[in-house]
Parts: structure tokens; C-alpha cells; sequence
């Protein structure tokens, strides 16, 4: 199958090949453009005008909720996958007694958050996959009518496989769980309507699969979950514009009804990071998630197909639906794995050491050539 070349809309690279979306993308020229036209108007600040503190938050969200298919206004800004984890962890009303459902294994900032709540009297059970993957039949048979949410990584950080959120949220649906998904590993290289799937909640970086700056980030919650958190967050720029203080403020009010506005991270309007982050994820929507989902298996193909099986054992799903962009591979004799990321890298090759084990990511950046220039490295070890 040919790959379609997305590589010069990217770099320069300097004659080095990152493979390693998932740890971070690339900026895309459009999104670097627009970073130094933030860079400008924060050198003449006459340029930070009251309509653009409201235009950059609200073009992130317009095009995150194309990207989700939901109303802009059911999207939280955030700066990391870690802020709509945390604001939906604090948030909920907890009972002493309530009890969240955890995969062991899962990348910590799918765990932490929620392991703190352990001093509220919350039960915090991981559950120990029996594979790779967590199983739908694993899940159900570790429900208790105690349980509250079951939280979990969409694509897995370490291991590479994608769970079917189709599964999981209908047995989330029919026990009254509520479903957070860390969708971090793999938004932007695989589509979510969330108004199709049984979730009740995603978290994601802005810096992964969706090419933005670090530092970027979103949450979405049905409006049901979004209602029922009890957060102390009053924003003033969430209620109120930069124009509102040239009146007298004696008799400030909280604005009720604000819906996910209201909880925003601060500095949302946060020129630097935000201007290139919509620059980036309108790039993604114009490609189109269909084109960059066949682009990206196109050359995870090529990567299987082109690795030595005597030599290395591929760790990820190879086929089918569980299958990602994510490929963890690790040699014959595991001790190389380490001294093999680094030749890789030493040649200008770079990919991620996770767990023990070698990770490729390829993503639109990504050429047929940047593959088989890690292949011709890796099968000479
Ligand atoms: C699944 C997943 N979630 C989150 C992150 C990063 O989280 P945060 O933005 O909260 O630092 C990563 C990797 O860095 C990840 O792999």
C-alpha cells in the first residue's frame, strides 16, 4: 500500500527522524506560523486585544468539537490530561464507602488522581489484567454495587493496545458506572464521536496525536457528569471579560449556567500555547481522520512487515481492531533493549525506551523512508 507524503507540511528535522508521537508531535509549520504571530503581539500588547482573549479559547474549542463531534461549549480547556482528570476526580461527590475501578499498569496519571481520594474514603481497586488488555468479562466480574467509575487509558502507554470502549461503556451503562477514558495515545489517530460511544467522560493532551504545544489539553463530560461536580472554581475570565472592569465591580455575583466554561483552566486565553494548538488541530481536521487513520496503519504495516521476527518479538497487537500506532517491540534478549534505543538514536533515529521494552510511534509526520530507516537499524543489531 503507498503512503501518502505529509512530511514537508513538518520540520525542518535536520536529517533526524522522530518517531516518537507518543511522547510528543512535532509542531506543523501552519501552527509554528501562528506561534510566532502570538510571539508578536505580545510584543506590542495594544495586539492582546478583548476580542482575541475571547476568539483563541473559543477557536480550540470549535475545532476540538469537530474533532469529538460535540458542541464547543461541552469542552474543557486544560493544559494536560492531568487537569480533567483531576477536576473529575475532586469533583464528584464521593460517599465514604464509594468505590473507583482502576486497570493496574495504566499510566500514572490515569492512577494518581485517584488514589488520593483514598483520604476522602474512597476505595481505589486496581484491577490486574489477566492479559495485555483488560477484558470486558474482567471488568464485569469486578464491579461491586459500590463502584462509581471505572477509569482506564483508551491506548495503552506501554503496551499499545486499544480497549473497545463500545464494550467497556455498555457494561459501565448498564450498572449506573460512570466511564473516564484518558483518550491521550490516541485522539488524532483514531476518530471519537463521543455522541456514539457509551463514555462519560474524556481527558487528553494537546501535545501527543493532536500536534499542539506542551501544555495543552481538554476535557469533555456529558453535561449530566459536568452538573453534578462539586468544584470550587470561579474563574473571573470565566465569568466575566477584561472590558467588564472598566464598570464599577462592588456587587460581584457568581454567574451560574456557564456550563464546561466554568471550568477552564486559568490563563485560558493563553496566547503562546493555544493560537498554534487550533492552528494544529484544524491542520488534523482538514487531512481528515479517515486519510491519517490509513496513513498511520499504512506505515505500522510497513514497520511489521519489515522487522525481523527472529530477532525481536513485537509486544502490541499486530491485527485487528486492538491494533494502535503505538508498536512496542522488544529484541530476543531483552537486556538490549535499552543499548538499541540509544544506536537508534545515536544515528538519528528517535524512538521511546517504555518499560523495558522499545516503542515506535509514526504519525503524519512520518514518511515511508523514516520506517525504513529505523528497520535497516534495528534488523542489524
Ligand atoms: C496516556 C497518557 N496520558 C497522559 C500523558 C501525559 O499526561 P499529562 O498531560 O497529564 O502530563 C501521557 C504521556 O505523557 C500518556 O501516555
Amino acid at each position: 500500500m503507498s503512503v501518502e507524503d505529509f512530511s514537508t507540511d513538518f520540520g525542518p528535522f535536520h536529517d533526524k527522524t522522530w518517531l516518537n508521537c507518543a511522547h510528543q508531535g512535532p509542531l506543523p509549520k501552519v501552527a509554528a506560523a501562528e506561534a510566532l504571530e502570538a510571539v508578536s503581539w505580545k510584543q506590542t500588547p495594544y495586539e492582546l486585544t478583548t476580542d482575541r482573549f475571547t476568539d483563541v479559547p473559543r477557536r480550540v474549542k470549535r475545532a476540538l468539537g469537530r474533532l469529538i463531534n460535540t458542541a464547543p461549549e461541552e469542552i474543557v480547556l486544560g493544559n494536560s490530561a492531568s487537569y480533567g482528570m483531576h477536576l473529575i476526580a475532586n469533583g464528584i461527590p464521593w460517599k465514604a464507602g464509594d468505590e473507583v475501578l482502576l486497570v493496574r499498569g495504566d499510566f500514572p496519571s490515569v492512577v494518581l488522581p485517584w488514589l488520593a481520594l483514598e483520604r476522602r474514603g474512597v476505595t481505589v481497586r486496581q484491577i490486574e489484567p489477566r492479559g495485555s488488555a483488560l477484558g470486558v468479562d474482567e471488568l464485569r466480574a469486578n464491579l461491586s454495587p459500590a463502584t462509581r467509575v471505572f477509569c482506564t487509558t483508551w491506548v495503552h502507554s506501554f503496551r499499545g493496545h486499544a480497549l473497545d470502549l463500545n464494550d467497556l461503556g455498555a457494561v459501565c451503562r448498564s450498572h449506573g458506572v460512570t466511564f473516564v477514558v484518558n483518550t491521550s495515545q490516541a485522539l488524532g489517530a483514531r476518530p471519537l464521536d463521543v455522541s456514539a460511544t457509551p463514555v462519560d467522560a474524556i481527558t487528553n493532551v494537546g501535545f501527543k496525536w493532536l500536534y499542539g504545544p506542551y501544555g495543552t489539553g481538554f476535557c469533555w463530560m456529558r453535561p449530566e457528569l459536568l452538573e453534578s461536580l462539586e468544584y470550587n472554581q470561579a474563574y473571573w475570565l470565566s465569568m466575566l471579560t477584561a472590558d467588564d472592569l472598566g464598570k464599577p465591580l462592588h456587587d460581584l455575583a457568581l454567574r451560574s449556567g456557564l456550563g464546561a466554561r466554568q471550568y477552564d483552566v486559568f490563563g485560558t486565553a493563553n496566547f503562546f500555547n493555544f493560537k498554534p494548538w487550533a492552528a494544529s488541530l484544524e491542520f488534523v481536521l482538514d487531512i481528515g481522520l479517515d486519510r491519517i487513520v490509513a496513513h498511520d496503519q499504512s506505515l505500522v504495516s510497513r514497520f511489521l512487515e519489515g522487522i525481523n521476527k527472529d530477532q525481536y518479538t513485537i509486544l502490541s497487537p499486530e491485527n485487528g481492531p486492538t491494533r494502535s500506532t503505538l508498536v512496542l517491540l522488544s529484541h530476543r534478549d531483552p537486556d538490549r533493549n535499552d543499548a538499541i534505543h540509544r544506536a537508534l538514536r545515536d544515528a538519528g533515529v528517535y524512538v521511546a525506551f517504555r518499560s523495558g521494552s522499545i516503542r515506535i510511534s509514526p504519525h503524519l509526520h512520518n514518511s515511508a523512508e523514516d520506517v525504513d530507516r529505523a528497520l535497516t537499524i534495528l534488523n542489524r543489531q
